[in-house]
């Protein structure tokens, strides 16, 4: 989002406009990553606009915040009122991705980030499509492993992880790659730079589970209740490289990526190298989920309208 998104953007509590919403140079998130964020999508449908698993993302907003002790001045029902608040604000229609981001302040130089620190959320919402082609994306294995739970731990969706994850996109953009995929300091499959992975092998789904420097994708647990709804047996447990090269299929989950099919991994087809025909069968569940045509998951769908 090189460009401006909506009008609003809602800073503390107030309705601030784009241009205004600025934060002084010593803000201690400039210097040390110390801020923690989510990102969400909203889907327009015929008569409304729904904003998918807002309470999810806001609890995980908090969850990652408490790993830091990093205070959070307004509660998830706040934060979920705000956004809805935001949107019918600044009169969008349209689908939309939303970021609320809450970050340490002015802080000096001092590391020691305590429950009494100052800290400033903001939410921003911006017009978004498609992050990556329908039908079917290249990846490739980093050089760079995955950080750990033991050092910055990817459970938190702070600031400062994403570091690690531009190192990964500027090897894989550079090599010709459209995304990466992370191991471990194992040696296992943990991620990709902004993404849960996937893979299908004889009918059976397997991923990562979540001590192997994952992040908990709200999209990856939405796929696995679809998924096993559906009949398959999904199974979380270490996954080695090589078995990235013997699926049948491998695919991403996230927000922005939503479902994609990894279809060459490291110059390999997956497959018949087009997407299969069980991610297929998922992807298109989500979308009908997420545009409100599934009753049975309206609970995660929040409306605007
Ligand atoms: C590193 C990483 N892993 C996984 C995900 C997928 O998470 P979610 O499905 O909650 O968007 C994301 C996106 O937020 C991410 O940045």
């Amino acid at each position: 989002m090189k460009t401006k998104g909506a009008e609003l953007v809602w800073f503390d509590g107030d309705y601030v406009k784009w241009e205004e919403a600025k934060v002084p140079v010593m803000t201690h998130a400039l210097h040390y990553g110390t801020a923690v964020f989510e990102g969400i999508r909203a889907y327009a449908t015929d008569n409304n606009l729904f904003v998918f698993r807002l309470r999810d993302h806001m609890q995980r907003l908090h969850r990652s915040a408490d790993v830091y002790s990093i205070p959070i001045k307004y509660s998830v029902e706040e934060l979920c009122n705000a956004t809805v608040e935001l949107i019918k604000k600044t009169s969008i229609k349209e689908s939309c991705y939303i970021r609320p981001l809450t970050f340490v302040g002015v802080h000096g130089i001092d590391l020691n980030v305590t429950k009494d620190s100052p800290t400033h959320t903001t939410i921003i919402i911006f017009p978004f499509a498609k992050y990556f082609k329908v039908e079917g994306i290249s990846a490739c294995v980093s050089t760079w492993r995955r950080i750990d739970g033991d050092s910055t731990p990817p459970m938190a969706k702070a600031a400062g992880n994403y570091l690690n994850s531009i190192l990964a996109t500027q090897e894989s953009k550079r090599i010709g790659f459209d995304e990466s995929i992370l191991l471990d300091r194992n040696g296992n499959v943990s991620e990709a730079s902004g993404e849960n992975i996937f893979l299908v092998r004889n009918s059976a789904i397997y991923t990562p589970q979540t001590s192997d420097s994952i992040l908990e994708g709200i999209t990856r647990d939405t796929t696995i209740s679809i998924a096993k709804e559906m009949g398959y047996e999904i199974i979380e447990r270490p996954i080695s490289r090589t078995e990235l090269y013997l699926a049948d299929e491998l695919f991403l989950t996230g927000t922005a990526a939503e479902i994609v099919a990894i279809t060459k991994i490291d110059g390999h087809d997956v497959g018949s190298g087009k997407e299969g025909l069980v991610t297929r069968s998922i992807r298109q569940k989500y979308e009908k989920l997420v545009s409100g045509k599934l009753k049975k998951y309206m609970d995660w769908l929040t409306p605007v309208w």
